[in-house]
């Protein structure tokens, strides 16, 4: 039997962008205007005007959260939705309608909500402008509305983040080419990734200072770096991989300083970021309450083949390769499967970072429409692949946590199917199926099995 602390947070995690649709939005996104001059870049021509259409069924939709058991519930607050004026922080009286409206039929219903600030999504005018996070002015326009964010609902939510996987951000649009405005420039990266984890510290130190005293935290995307063997060539490969995907965000927000080792390689290839020595005090003095952690996938690292005449991404000091042993997810571009990663990353928290608390802030496994089936006779969609998956995860988190790990909860990716970025809705990973078609929500049998659990707060 696998029993969970008292309170254990179960629920499900989404993002403005990914489920609200634009309806009524004044100021548009990244995601609008790439949309709206590249749509042949998304999935199936599908945007991100309509989406899940929450804006205008959460009160159907917590319904449907409470049929499974939802304790809590994360989304995000646009900034594009919430600020009708960047430089004044002028809020727009529709968005604060909605999202008062979406935070007080979660409490009322129970559910404890979980409001991130930053998924993705930089407002065009902004991006425009200034060059988005390229810019420290736009680091000071993020504290400011996020101040209007804690002013308006700060007296409800007691759970605050400032921003889910900041890193991808970088990557996807400094990198690797999957983000507006898809530059590839790493000095740029290094720039943007260390104006987001200023505006992050700055939001953290204000919230404290504004005299709130609920919890505001992180959510990070953790992917463990496993080496191909114990040679010491791919050692320092995982190494290296881990400095650049995880400990770069982790050490200065949880720890409050930079890595040593990764100052020095990004100095040896010219790419240090412009630094203040005030924003270095103000990161030092940021201290998070507690960590959410997304997880889908490990990373295979092996020592590099062939030398990279410069360096154009973190891939300059290793190779990926594909593990002969692994198992692999035939649903999504066979991803490998590797629950043991959780208790594996919940070990590192707890014995490099203080046992932090930290919540499972995502976990999920993607199917396609045509993997999940039709409707079976029950009315149901059959995702029972799903289950058995989940179920070996939630064993991993519930290891770690007999072994001490402050682990306080967990959510899944997603809960209504919701809009992928460029894949559109190609991957699947809600509670309830979404028919692009109606909008209807149409519930998948793992659902149940979930609902057991958050109800019962343990399974077999
Ligand atoms: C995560 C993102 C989330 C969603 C899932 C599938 O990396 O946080 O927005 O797209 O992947």
């Amino acid at each position: 039997m696998y029993n969970f602390p008292k309170g254990f947070f179960f629920g499900a995690a989404t993002s403005g962008v990914q489920s609200e649709g634009s309806k009524n939005q004044i100021n548009k996104s990244i995601w609008n205007h790439w949309f709206q001059i590249e749509p042949e870049k998304f999935i199936d021509e599908i945007g991100p005007e309509i989406v899940c259409d929450t804006y205008n069924k959460f009160k159907e939709d917590v319904s449907l959260m409470k049929e499974v058991n939802f304790n809590s519930f994360r989304t995000s607050i646009q900034w594009a939705r919430l600020i009708k004026d960047f430089e004044t922080g002028e809020v727009c009286e529709d968005a604060v309608r909605f999202y008062s409206e979406y935070i007080d039929e979660l409490i009322k219903n129970g559910i404890e909500p979980i409001i991130n600030l930053y998924h993705f999504d930089m407002p065009i005018y902004l991006q425009d402008k200034y060059g988005g996070f390229e810019n420290k002015k736009v680091v000071q326009l993020f504290v400011l509305f996020a101040q209007k964010a804690f002013e308006l609902f700060g007296d409800r939510v007691k759970y605050w983040t400032t921003f889910n996987e900041p890193i991808v951000p970088v990557e996807g649009g400094y990198l690797y080419n999957f983000h507006y405005p898809n530059k590839k420039d790493p000095k740029l990266a290094v720039q943007v990734a260390y104006n987001i984890i200023l505006a992050h510290s700055k939001v953290v130190n204000l919230y404290k200072e504004l005299g709130f005293t609920k919890q505001i935290g992180v959510i990070l995307n953790l992917t463990p770096s496993y080496p191909r063997s114990q040679n010491e060539k791919d050692l320092s490969a995982a190494y290296m991989a881990d400095l650049f995907f995880n400990r770069s965000f982790l050490d200065p927000m949880l720890k409050g300083e930079f890595p040593k080792d990764l100052c020095e390689v990004l100095k040896e290839h010219n790419l240090s970021p412009e630094i203040e020595k005030t924003e270095l005090e103000e990161i030092k003095k940021s201290k998070v309450d507690f960590l959410g952690v997304n997880y889908y996938v490990p990373r295979r690292v092996k020592a590099k083949e062939i030398k990279d005449e410069k360096f154009e991404n973190p891939e300059y000091y290793f190779d990926y390769y594909i593990n002969p042993e692994g198992r692999f997810n035939p649903y999504r571009d066979n991803n490998e499967i590797h629950p043991v990663a959780l208790y594996d990353i919940a070990k590192n928290i707890q014995e490099n970072y203080n046992n932090i608390p930290w919540y499972l802030a995502e976990i999920g496994i993607a199917m396609d429409l045509e993997s999940e089936g039709s409707i079976s006779e029950d009315g149901f969609i059959d995702d029972t692949f799903r289950t058995e998956l989940m179920r070996e995860h939630f064993i991993q988190i519930h290891k770690a946590i007999e072994e001490g790990s402050s682990c306080f909860g967990i959510h899944q990716w997603t809960f209504i199917d919701c809009w992928s970025w460029m894949n559109s809705f190609k991957r699947r990973y809600g509670f309830y199926r979404l028919d692009l078609v109606t909008g209807k929500r149409i519930k998948k049998k793992h659902s149940i099995w979930f609902a057991e659990v958050a109800k019962k707060n343990y399974f077999k």
